[in-house]
């Protein structure tokens, strides 16, 4: 069957500076990570910008990207680094030449040293020296993004730094800090918004992180609850001024009565016939109820910042890409204004605290040589994105 998608819907595939760059002076450089990886060099995406240009561009015609704002500014206030802007300049007039949309993120979950030993978004106030950023990035690419996304995923941010304590600062069950945290960075939300309206058109949203919580066995079904509102429902209240509602979705999470990933859990799921990744319990359809969820509560257009599997297998990959299109479709059938989809992610990167084991890309990537090759799933992506529909 073909499913046909709108006419102008965005196609895209989606980065983080962080996960595709050379380390910069950031509160991740150098962590040990779950698979024995450091992150040191990883796709060097800096070294192979126009070889990277290509695929991107081969795939589709949107692409999700951020820059590295510790590259950027050296110190807080400080004036943009020109040698840097030039890169990312030329990089994104090219993207532009070639006819693509740019959906710019403004922060991806790394900070600069600088702004950590100012206290990070744990103090008051703070926000400012990234709202300086923000102003400086409006100046100077502005002219360049056809969408803004100002934070990546404020809820996996505040949650694996202080609550899991996964990510920097790895702080466990600090809720009164993640909620000091989450205040500081939606109040930077909301005053960035403005900042941008000021000089640029394009539609302004964060990513948010979605996630099925589903209680399976006493006291799961609390633990689930409690998962559900505060990352569901508490986070995405603080973020009001959206004109486009930003949504990622990997993972439903059982609770029997802890919750079960594919890392630590890996026989249990087995036992229990589940669907996996490499990450996380599989389940497609989770998505759908996300959209019917989030249309419902905002009635905000939705864009899809983030969507992709953890695997190594590019089959794998694209019965994926289908299945999730499926609900795609189903939920713009229903009603529900779907305005794009980014997938994660266009080549292989370095995945955060687990490390380079763990692989969404459409190009895959040797990160000893750097080179890149093409796979069967970003051919079909192209295919996909070039005939507005896809074949399931
Ligand atoms: C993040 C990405 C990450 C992906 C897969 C998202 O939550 O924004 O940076 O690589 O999930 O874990």
């Amino acid at each position: 069957m073909k499913l046909q998608f709108p006419e102008g819907f965005i196609w895209g595939t989606s980065t983080a500076a962080y996960q595709i760059e050379t380390a910069s002076e950031n509160n991740w450089k150098g962590l040990k990570c779950k698979d024995g990886t450091t992150f040191d060099k990883c796709s060097q995406h800096d070294l192979h910008r126009d070889e990277d240009l290509e695929y991107i561009c081969q795939i589709s015609n949107g692409y999700r990207m951020s820059h590295d704002w510790g590259k950027l500014q050296k110190a807080p206030f400080a004036e943009f680094d020109q040698k840097e802007v030039d890169a990312y300049l030329r990089f994104m007039e090219e993207l532009k030449r070639r006819g693509k949309h740019i959906m710019l993120v403004l922060h991806h979950f790394t900070n600069p040293l600088w702004f950590e030993k100012e206290g990070s978004w744990e103090k008051e106030g703070n926000r400012k020296m990234w709202l300086d950023f923000v102003q400086k990035s409006v100046d100077t690419f502005g002219h360049l993004v056809d969408t803004w996304n100002t934070f990546n995923e404020p809820n996996v941010y505040v949650s694996n730094g202080w609550i899991t304590g996964e990510f920097p600062p790895f702080k466990k069950g600090k809720i009164l800090l993640a909620r000091r945290v989450l205040k500081e960075i939606s109040r930077a939300h909301e005053e960035a918004y403005d900042i941008i309206k000021q000089k640029s058109k394009a539609p302004v949203g964060i990513s948010f992180n979605t996630v099925q919580f589903k209680g399976e066995i006493f006291p799961g079904h609390l633990f689930a609850k409690i998962a559900d509102w505060w990352f569901m429902e508490y986070c995405h209240n603080h973020f009001l001024k959206q004109d486009f509602q930003g949504l990622s979705y990997y993972a439903r999470m059982s609770f029997r009565p802890f919750p079960l990933d594919n890392m630590n859990h890996t026989e249990q799921l087995k036992k229990l016939g589940r669907r996996t990744d490499l990450m996380w319990e599989y389940d497609p359809k989770g998505f759908y109820n996300v959209f019917h969820r989030y249309w419902k509560k905002t009635k905000k257009p939705i864009i899809i910042t983030e969507s992709g599997i953890c695997t190594h297998d590019p089959k794998v990959r694209i019965e994926s890409i289908k299945e999730y299109l499926g609900w795609v479709h189903k939920a713009q059938q229903d009603g529900i204004p779907i305005q794009g989809y980014f997938h994660w992610s266009t080549m292989d990167n370095h995945e955060w605290n687990i490390g380079q084991y763990y692989r969404f890309g459409l190009v895959s990537v040797d990160f000893e040589t750097g080179k890149r090759t093409m796979t069967e799933a970003g051919t079909f992506m192209g295919e996909v994105a070039r005939n507005n529909s896809v074949e399931v």
